[in-house]
């Protein structure tokens, strides 16, 4: 165990599984079709954001901030439609062997493990890549009123996990997701692209670098 860490919360999209990719095939497809400007940087500004902030993020400075909020929960829904399309395909090889040998070797050693996402597919997602019943709790956008950076979601996970939160450090893709976590007064680990902020407490080359860390 280290320095009295004995429970691990992790992101889930960009960390467990890249799922970051289909976010960013939905998000492109509806920004093509409202003539938007959409690329990679502006994706990675969606890291750990609710589908309807990152919604307000593709649509600031254009004419559509202006729809109703009806209106824009179309455009929100059109997207996940597309992009739950997209998870259907999914099957357990999109979970990588260093994921899944690195998540066995930290639950031998002690650890509790938990999944903390803003994601409403959060479940579907873990069921399409076989982990389903894997970890010891699940917080997820369905049991949030505030995303990331705001520390709901870690704390959240902590309580399913009856853990103190500073007997938990965070795995994370998104800079905002390292702000939460010191927010709720955890560790956190960078990963992805998070690393390039250079917040976090330890910069991850690989997912399996935390076996190194996490002894
Ligand atoms: C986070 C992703 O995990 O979940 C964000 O990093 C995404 O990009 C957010 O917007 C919400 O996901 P969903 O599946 O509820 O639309
Ligand atoms: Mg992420």
């Amino acid at each position: 165990m280290q320095n009295g860490i004995n429970a691990i919360i992790f992101d889930l999209d960009g960390v467990i599984v890249h799922t970051d990719k289909y976010h960013y095939k939905a998000w492109k497809l509806l920004a093509d079709r409202l003539g938007l400007y959409f690329d990679e940087s502006v994706n990675n500004r969606l890291r750990g954001v609710s589908r309807m902030e990152s919604l307000e993020i593709i649509l600031e400075n254009s004419d559509y901030a202006r729809l109703s909020e009806n209106e824009k929960t179309a455009l929100a829904d059109e997207k996940n439609e597309k992009y739950k399309e997209f998870l259907q395909s999914m099957t357990p090889e999109e979970l990588s062997g260093e994921v899944y040998d690195t998540l066995n070797a930290l639950r031998e050693r002690g650890y509790r493990l938990a999944i903390g996402s803003s994601s409403r597919n959060a479940r579907l997602i873990l069921d399409k890549i076989g982990l389903g019943g894997f970890f010891d709790a699940i917080s997820d956008g369905n049991n949030i009123i505030n995303s990331k950076p705001d520390p709901e979601v870690f704390l959240k996970a902590a309580e399913f996990l009856s853990a103190k939160p500073e007997e938990c450090a965070v795995v994370e893709d998104a800079d905002a997701g390292i702000t939460a976590a010191h927010r709720a007064g955890m560790k956190a680990a960078a990963i992805g692209d998070a690393v390039r902020y250079g917040n976090g407490d330890w910069n991850l080359d690989n997912f399996a670098a935390l076996a190194d860390i996490f002894k």
